[in-house]
């Protein structure tokens, strides 16, 4: 059995930083909102496009903290995937609303813009998009949709710190967007955390709030909140491996095109990565889209204005576009140097024998 991630060898990779970056925060004394957990904020929000970060205490937080900052309330109906982990959907529940799943597209296993469009009803108050395995939603069809209806837009973007989509990074598209640190994150951390991006100033005051007992300043609650903070320790380690995180996002992709490439031609459905959506660390450094980032949600959600005809075509490139799988020449096993298609082919015609059954 090949394990998925190997946490141990990252770790050892990193032990020397890792264990600085933990003794400097012991030594400060200072582990509850600090100054490594506000470096952490700021860099991740230039990395993803964003004004403002704000850490919480694990990606399911940050979606709860961010709905109900954007304004979901009891006996809304809130959009989201049909297809995530389960905090996508049990968060709107925990904020009073209800959930309306709408199917993936295929391929992507992201959310159908056109199905979005068809479940919108009086009561809906936002979309929540999400980023599977590291690939940006539709954000330009689904940013037209929410402005036209006057939606709010929490984009799950746990999987996908990072990523990219039409030359715009991924917090540049939604009111708010939300990671997550779970270990196995591809920003992982040593423990639980998440954060949330955003580009609007209010939101990003609310979440401060509720993320820490709705206190303004020490002792002053101004309104009902939670204990959601992300603690010095979790961010210093994080800020370790942030600096190696466009290295291993670019490692992810070869990986997921060998893999492509070697499972070709099987009865599987595989995740295709559909441009313009890319899983690239870094603001983009040749063409910009027209419209300026930070993004979209700089206008309030509740502006109404009719989609253009600019994004739909943008859109239309975006259905068109043909997949970048598998590469022509697909890559050798290291091991043995068969080509990866060639040993899957002999693993599944030993397991076709002796299962007595047939893959197809
Ligand atoms: C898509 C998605 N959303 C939300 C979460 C919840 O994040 P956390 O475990 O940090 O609460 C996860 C992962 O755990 C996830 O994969």
């Amino acid at each position: 059995m090949i394990p998925q991630i190997d946490l141990k060898r990252q770790h050892d990779a990193l032990r020397a930083e890792l264990m600085d970056a933990a003794t400097r925060v012991l030594d400060s004394c200072r582990f509850i909102l600090g100054p490594e957990g506000q470096a952490l904020e700021r860099e991740l929000a230039d990395l993803c496009g964003a004004r403002h970060g704000v850490g919480t205490g694990s990606g399911t937080d940050a979606l709860l903290l961010a709905l109900k900052a954007v304004g979901v309330r009891p006996g809304d109906e809130v959009i989201t995937s049909a297809f995530s982990f389960v905090a996508s959907a049990t968060t709107i529940v925990m904020a009073g609303a209800t959930p309306v799943f709408v199917d993936v597209e295929p391929g992507t296993f992201n959310l159908d813009p056109a199905r979005v469009e068809r479940a919108i009803t009086p009561r809906t108050r936002a979309i929540v998009p999400v980023h599977l395995y590291g690939q940006v939603a539709a954000m330009d069809a689904l940013g037209d949709l929410a402005r036209a209806r006057g939606l709010a837009i929490v984009a799950d973007a746990a999987q996908a710190v990072g990523a990219s989509y039409a030359d715009r990074p991924v917090a540049a598209w939604a009111d708010a967007t939300t990671l997550s640190f779970y270990p196995t994150k591809n920003l992982g951390a040593c423990g639980d955390g998440g954060m949330v991006l955003t580009t609007r100033d209010d939101v990003a005051e609310r979440i401060r709030l509720l993320r820490d007992h709705g206190s303004s300043r020490k002792y002053t609650h101004v309104e009902l909140g939670g204990c959601s903070r992300l603690d010095e320790l979790q961010a210093a380690l994080l800020r370790v491996k942030l600096k190696r995180l466009p290295d291993w996002n670019e490692r992810r992709r070869a990986i997921a095109r060998h893999y492509a490439a070697a499972l070709a031609g099987l009865p599987l459905v595989l995740p295709v990565e559909r441009p313009p959506a890319r899983q690239r660390c870094g603001r983009p450094s040749g063409r910009r889209s027209r419209r300026p980032w930070p993004g979209w949600a700089s206008a309030p959600p509740s502006t109404t204005r009719a989609r253009s005809p600019r994004s739909r075509s943008s859109r239309s490139r975006t259905r068109t576009a043909t997949s970048r799988w598998p590469p022509r020449s697909p890559p050798r096993c290291c091991a043995c140097r068969a080509s990866p298609s060639s040993w899957i082919r002999r693993w599944t015609r030993w397991w076709t024998r002796s299962s007595g059954r047939s893959p197809r």
